[in-house]
């Protein structure tokens, strides 16, 4: 059992009440009290509310929502820095609420890493020295954690700088360091709590982009928090919404962008770069034979801006979008394309029902 290491999540009908006597008020809030109810007449705060989410392993799970929304209080239910009021947080069916206190710190040291926003590095310990630094509270001998170390430095982009420390390099070599520490742990659950949200926009796709790549290989169970939704499209296999301690939406990136659940994940969406997200086949016209004269394909699966690229350099007019497996599924062109990158389908819809409400 001790090496069924996947890392997969699963978060059961969970609830967290902040104030002095939380379980009073669990039945109240399960029957719909809300949040501001809670605050103003019981003096207590609704952290979250009926939180299920499944993550399997190997899958990034973003959760995103505005300030306050309950994200830090949801991901650190996982490795139990908060206790619940109620509800199960499994990882590989092991449910953390109720280990025992070595259960709990064997769970934390080597079932999960953290990666913080503030990159919480030892100032007074070199860059190698902070890598290792789990290692060392693991017992692992020294030249062993320090090959790992090295290792992870050299595959975040940190080789070279292994003697300096945190305050001779810039945010985004710090956060490559809090990155190498967490994998040096190999644990297979990484939890990330706004871990980008403090740098430049440039080094963010940077470190984004070191993180996708190392994911490849390495499979994890990734929770990564974020309140970006460009972040969150970008890097999340699922994506959950979360509002005043609930979950709004849960889905792929098409799924959000697509299909909006209500006006705050709306208001998210509204500034996104939809060329980069949608697929060709959300926007496509279904196929008709000998509709298109163009040999050109797209494969299903390309997103609008890489259908875009494809077709600029070809001659205006219909190109058919195939299967994998080579089948025509439907037809494209470059009007269609550039429409669909401006216009979302979903709001237009909402824009036409509230016009049609207050008319
Ligand atoms: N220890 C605490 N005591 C009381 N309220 C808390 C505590 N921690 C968080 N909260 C409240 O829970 C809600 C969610 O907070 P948090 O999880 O930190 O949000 P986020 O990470 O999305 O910004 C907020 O209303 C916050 O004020
Ligand atoms: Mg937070």
């Amino acid at each position: 059992m001790a090496d069924q290491r996947f890392g997969g999540i699963k978060i059961r009908s969970l609830y967290k009440i902040f104030g002095p006597n939380p379980s009073a008020y669990v039945d109240a809030v399960r029957k719909g009290m809300t949040k501001a109810e809670l605050n103003h007449t019981h003096g207590h705060v609704l952290g979250l509310r009926d939180i299920n989410i499944e993550i399997p392993s190997g899958c990034i799970q973003v959760i995103m929502g505005l300030s306050g929304s309950g994200k830090s209080t949801l991901i650190r239910h996982i490795n139990r820095l908060i206790d619940p009021t109620a509800g199960e947080v499994l990882v590989d069916g092991a449910d953390v609420v109720k280990m025992n206190d070595t259960e709990l710190r064997n769970f934390r040291r080597h079932q999960t890493a953290m990666v913080f926003q503030k990159f919480a590095l030892l100032p007074h310990r070199n860059v190698l020295d902070n890598t290792v630094f789990g290692l060392e509270v693991q017992g692992m001998p020294r030249a062993k954690a320090v090959e790992v170390a090295m290792k992870w430095l050299e595959r975040v982009g940190l080789k070279g700088f292994e003697q300096k420390y945190p305050n001779q390099l810039s945010g985004g070599m710090q956060q490559r360091v809090g990155l190498a520490r967490a994998l040096s742990n190999d644990a297979p659950v990484l939890l990330m709590d706004e871990a980008y949200s403090a740098l430049d926009p440039l080094i963010r796709m940077d470190m984004q982009s070191v993180l996708l790549d190392i994911q490849n290989e390495i499979k994890k169970t990734i929770v990564f928090i974020t309140h970006d939704l460009d972040e969150a499209l970008r890097l999340g296999d699922q994506i959950a919404i979360l509002r005043d301690g609930e979950i709004i939406q849960q889905g792929s990136s098409q799924d959000i962008v697509l299909r909006p659940a209500d006006d705050y994940v709306s208001n998210f969406v509204k500034e996104v770069n939809r060329g980069r997200v949608v697929q060709v086949e959300a926007i496509m016209e279904p196929w008709r034979a000998g509709g298109v004269s163009s040999q050109m394909t797209i494969p299903v699966g390309s997103t609008i801006e890489d259908a875009v690229r494809m077709l600029a350099s070809a001659p205006d007019g219909d190109v058919t979008v195939v299967s994998p497996a080579g089948q025509p599924v439907g037809i494209v062109n470059f009007r269609r394309l550039a429409t669909a990158m401006v216009n979302a389908p979903a709001s237009v819809d909402r824009n036409s029902s509230d016009l049609a409400a207050v008319h």
